[in-house]
């Protein structure tokens, strides 16, 4: 048996070899379970024998315990953004413009990945990282170090390093990563990321560093800031070899003289990208000597020096073979493309919404046209364009359907949202889709009421509106065929449940345009019973925390229509909890959230309304939209224009595992 000493130095070579494998070579050769296994005997030992801890150990990389919040770095440099470019004529522009510049200079360049992930910029004093920082507003950025230094491949420690070194770099997620994280995910029923950079960025601003060590994360330099007591360098090319010397893993770079070059460069990385582990979004094209590139100088928000060359993202060419209509809730007529299958980034796309008819118009998309599809955001599937020169003249230009292609009825111009709408109420898509939102777990939470029940309820003519759901008896659900004692039993029982169900989630069901699960929660709250909802006037409804014009109108307007009081009324006999049974709600101020107002914004792991319920089981308010009386955003996935009105007010901003952590207390 080996000494333990020996046996721990062994291990750490090991790990640090495959650490360089893994994430500068991008050639792996053990699995990552076998490299977790290896991990596991070194913090094994390590804590059997503390004497051989070493501050250098891979172990070490994990951080400690979760932060309370990240603190700001003022960045040594600026941190810039690049200019976008997107034909190579612009980049030809560029290359003229840059001449101009350095007239009569010969000006090499640098031509390298645009990596797709988070940028982040390291210091290390003396050889020891002093700190990772964000980006942020490219001045001040948050302290990330606990979770760069999970990150494989990134060392505390350099040996041989210069007194100061600040460089600057990406972090992504490998695509193969990113892939199985969200097969696990889609395996436990949690929404999945929409793609590697969100989740990268999502990763890093995680609190919990021994979180991020779970995910998939890489690192790969692009930049230096500064470098001082070490040999001057001249380009940065030789700062990159710099990097490589330290073991840092750096970009890989390819020099051009002229422009003929740099553009072959590109096409060079655009062909090889897919081989690359991570994804990438275009190239980059850099001034290679430090000194041109101080006379080259930056605009107030990019350097003159550089300029990114974004890649299309993946299109396909395929067949519109008809473009046919989905009626929704609301009545609206949405018109849908319904494509020959072809395969675009990573999956086979067979249907593309097309928004409404003004969009149609716009691109002039007829049936039976060429079209070319592309993934929006590399996720939802879009037909940015018709291939006009392959028309044969048999195409067909398309109309929006005078009438209803459900139930034939009429339908009706929205002029303020240029939709068009079925108005016939009793139209059985819509009585399809309002009786799914009516009974699903959101709103009244019906049990046995899944969408082919609806299907059958509708079909069967046993239900054209929500209220005569309290109308079912086993013998009227037995025409339904193929459907046992036992599930009509169960139905019936989720009906009988929901008449108790509080006043919010019956509002919530009653599917008002522009009500959400949080608006009809405080309708509830402010009026008590549902009568005074239905007499208020819009300006008792403005009264209401949280509604605006906009939703007052609406509920005003439904409450106006004598179809929808008629409902009510069925409702009320059938003996639905109409707000005389709600009990109280008093929040204990003992709770963790007590006297606190959330937003929550983003992708979550859980829809929003079931988190909203956590936050008021423990306390807290919800409210729609972000105000200086927000205590906190909850931010996830994706987060939007919230996130930056709170960045804006100062509103302390928790993503979903912070937000986890303070309820746990
Ligand atoms: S150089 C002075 N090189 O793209 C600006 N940036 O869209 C120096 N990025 O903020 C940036 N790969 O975070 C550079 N090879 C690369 C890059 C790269 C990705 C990021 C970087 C920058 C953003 C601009």
């Amino acid at each position: 048996m080996d000494s333990p000493q020996k046996r721990a130095a062994e291990l750490r070579s090991l790990l640090e070899e495959h650490n360089r494998r893994y994430y500068e070579k991008a050639a792996p050769t053990i699995s990552d379970q076998e490299y977790d296994k290896l991990h596991r005997e070194l913090v094994d030992i390590e804590t059997a024998h503390p004497e051989l801890l070493t501050p250098d150990s891979p172990t070490q990389r994990v951080g400690g315990k979760p932060l309370e919040e990240f603190a700001q770095v003022t960045h040594r440099t600026p941190m810039f953004s690049l200019d976008n470019t997107y034909s190579e004529e612009e980049v030809g522009e560029w290359h003229r413009r840059l001449v101009k510049l350095l007239p009569n200079e010969e000006i090499e360049l640098a031509v390298e990945p645009k990596v797709d992930g988070v940028a982040v910029s390291l210091l290390y004093e003396h050889g020891r990282l002093q700190y990772a920082a964000t980006r942020g507003d490219g001045r001040v950025g948050d302290d990330v170090t606990q979770n760069v230094l999970t990150i494989r491949g990134i060392p505390r420690e350099l040996k041989d390093a210069p007194d100061l070194l600040e460089v600057r770099g990406e972090v992504y997620m490998t695509i193969e990563g990113f892939k199985k994280m969200n097969e696990e995910r889609a395996a436990a029923g949690l929404p999945e990321f929409a793609n590697p950079r969100n989740s990268a960025a999502g990763s890093l601003k995680q609190l919990d560093s021994s979180l991020v060590r779970k995910r998939p994360l890489g690192l790969i330099l692009h930049g230096i800031g500064s470098v001082k007591g070490a040999k001057p360098l001249d380009t940065y090319i030789e700062g990159l070899e710099l990097l490589h010397r330290l073991g840092l893993p750096r970009n890989h770079t390819e020099p051009a003289r002229t422009l003929d070059e740099v553009l072959r460069a590109i096409r060079k990385i655009d062909e090889t990208r897919r081989r690359l582990p991570f994804e990438i979004d275009g190239a980059v094209v850099k001034v290679n000597s430090f000194a041109q590139q101080e006379r080259a100088g930056f605009t107030s928000k990019a350097p003159r020096w550089a300029i990114a060359y974004k890649y299309r993202p993946e299109q396909a060419e395929t067949r519109l073979r008809d473009i046919t209509i989905q009626v929704g809730r609301t009545g609206v007529l949405t018109p849908v493309a319904e494509l020959e299958p072809v395969f675009v980034s990573g999956s086979t796309v067979a249907r593309a919404t097309l928004h409404n008819e003004e969009e149609i118009a716009r691109k002039d998309i007829r049936i039976g046209d060429l079209v070319i599809v592309e993934k929006a955001g590399e996720v939802i599937p879009a037909v940015i364009g018709v291939k006009k020169e392959a028309r044969t003249g048999d195409e067909r230009a398309f109309q929006m359907p005078e009438h209803c292609p459900v139930c034939g009825g009429d339908v009706m111009r929205d002029p303020e949202q240029v939709a068009v709408r079925c108005i016939n109420a009793a139209c059985p898509a819509q009585v399809r889709r309002k009786l799914e939102h009516f009974a699903s777990r959101g709103a009244m939470d019906i049990e046995g009421m899944g969408e082919a029940m609806v299907e059958q309820l509708v079909e069967h003519d046993l239900a054209r509106d929500v209220s005569d759901l309290y109308k079912l008896t086993a013998g009227s659900l037995s025409v339904i065929p193929r459907t046992g004692a036992k599930s009509i039993e169960n139905l019936l029982a989720g009906i009988q449940e929901s008449r108790s169900r509080p006043l919010w989630r019956l509002i919530f069901g009653l599917g008002i345009l522009h009500v959400g699960a949080t608006g009809a929660r405080n309708l509830a709250r402010h009026f008590h019973t549902i009568q005074p909802v239905m007499h208020a006037d819009l300006e008792e409804l403005q009264r209401v925390p949280d509604v605006g014009e906009i939703m007052a109108a609406s509920i005003h307007a439904f409450f106006r229509d004598e179809h929808n009081r008629a409902l009510l009324e069925r409702l009320k006999d059938a003996g639905l909890n109409l707000g005389e049974q709600d009990p109280v709600e008093t929040p204990a101020t003992d709770a963790p959230l007590a006297n606190t107002t959330w937003v929550i914004t983003g992708t979550l792991s859980q829809e929003r309304e079931a988190i909203a319920e956590i936050i008021r089981a423990h306390g807290g308010k919800v409210s729609s939209s972000v105000s200086k009386k927000t205590s906190y955003l909850l931010a996830g996935e994706e987060a939007g224009s919230k996130l930056t009105k709170a960045q804006e007010l100062g509103v302390k901003i928790v993503n979903e595992e912070e937000f986890r952590g303070m309820i746990a207390r």
